[in-house]
């Protein structure tokens, strides 16, 4: 299929390209590099061997997303563009409504003009706040999101659940990610976060190369088995392979469907830190600090129907996580500056 991917130039786009690539499919990539740099698909190029083709565009550009269309035939949409950093989005609300609603609101717009009526979109976990049910399967009811990023989410479900029900020529497919870590194979390409990590992996992988001190443990009074908060983290290249698997329900012509991308495992802060020094042969020193607002006590899938459905099943396990984690970041210590 000839696939345009939106932010692809990010952490999991790139990761997704490689994995499209590989499976034959042609890739055009659009960033406006907010949160990525050109470097990454530099890198990506090397991995599969050929360029990816590339705009520097804004998904809120609709002059630029329509040169875009004009010069190429797109069967689908794989769409990553988006701010993703809860606590800014706290304090930049506008910013992230205007970013990650009126963005998208804009591209499928222009989608729709073009003719290309098939989209895969990078929904969340958070979108079922404290969730109803462990695991959570697709049929959880969703939940209060506590910050304008997780709003965005779960607004966007609804506006292209709309958009489906009114023009039924649409395919929607909503991938609720857990939490993704780890990074390919190559240690090339990897997770490159601005300024001071807010998620735990890369802030264990900067402790472990000497640019954090130690890591602070929000809150050991959870209701879990080591009374801190438990997640299920899934590998990078799993969940990029989660969207080619996607690809087939947009073939089936699907209407609307959500899937889970997680593991269905569940694994506490004292887990990952420990797992980590297991893998790796690193310490991470840590302290015991308060909760941090807005954190749920756990939170993992069941992910069955993304099995049977499209069968995907997560493959690399949290030594292999750990592991990959931490050969980019040893291997990168400033990211894609080295
Ligand atoms: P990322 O920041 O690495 O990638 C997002 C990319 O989108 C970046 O390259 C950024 O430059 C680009 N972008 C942002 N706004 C844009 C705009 N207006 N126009 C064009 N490009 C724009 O983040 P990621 O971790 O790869 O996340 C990809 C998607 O998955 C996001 O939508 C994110 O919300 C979602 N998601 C991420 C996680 C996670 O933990 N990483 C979990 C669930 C969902
Ligand atoms: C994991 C666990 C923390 C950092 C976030 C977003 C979610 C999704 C994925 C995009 C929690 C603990 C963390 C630290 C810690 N993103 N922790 N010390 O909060 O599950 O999910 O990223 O959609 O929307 O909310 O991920 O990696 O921040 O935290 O103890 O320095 O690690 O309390 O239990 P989270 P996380």
């Amino acid at each position: 299929m000839n696939i345009l991917v939106t932010g692809g130039a990010g952490y999991i786009g790139s990761h997704t390209v490689i994995e499209l690539v590989l499976a034959g499919h042609n890739v055009v990539v659009i960033d406006n590099l907010v949160n990525s740099s050109k470097a990454s698909l530099k890198r990506v190029a090397k991995i599969v061997g050929c360029e990816i083709p590339f705009y520097q565009v804004d998904i809120r550009d609709r002059e630029g997303l329509e040169k875009v269309f004009a010069e190429n035939k797109f069967d689908c949409c794989i769409h990553f563009a988006g701010l993703k950093a809860v606590g800014e989005s706290v304090r930049l609300p506008w910013e992230y409504y205007d970013n990650n609603i009126n963005g998208t609101l804009v591209l499928v717009d222009v989608m729709r003009k073009h003719g290309c009526k098939n989209i895969i979109f990078s929904s969340s976990a958070t979108v079922y706040g404290n969730p109803a049910m462990i695991p959570i399967t697709e049929q959880c009811p969703k939940g209060q999101c506590t910050n304008p990023y997780g709003q965005t989410k779960s607004m966007l479900e609804q506006i292209l659940t709309d958009l489906q029900v009114a023009d039924p020529e649409w395919n929607v497919v909503l991938l609720r990610y857990f939490n993704p870590i780890g990074a390919h194979k190559s240690g090339t390409i990897g997770e490159n976060p601005n300024g001071i990590p807010n998620n735990l992996m890369p802030y264990i992988t900067q402790v472990a190369v000497g640019k954090l001190k130690q890591l602070t443990v929000f809150g050991d009074d959870y209701d879990t088995p080591d009374g801190t908060g438990v997640r299920d983290y899934i590998h990078v290249v799993d969940l990029a392979n989660g969207h080619v698997k996607a690809l087939q329900a947009i073939e089936a012509k699907c209407g609307v469907e959500i899937y889970n991308l997680g593991t269905g495992k569940g694994y506490s802060v004292l887990d990952i830190v420990k797992a980590f020094e297991k893998a790796n042969g690193v310490k991470i020193p840590y302290v015991i600090g308060p909760r941090r607002a807005g954190d749920i006590a756990t939170c993992y899938s069941d992910p069955t129907k993304a099995k049977e459905k499209l069968g995907w099943v997560a493959q690399y396990d949290l030594e292999d996580m750990c592991a990959d984690s931490w050969n980019w970041q040893k291997n990168n210590p400033n990211g894609f500056e080295d």
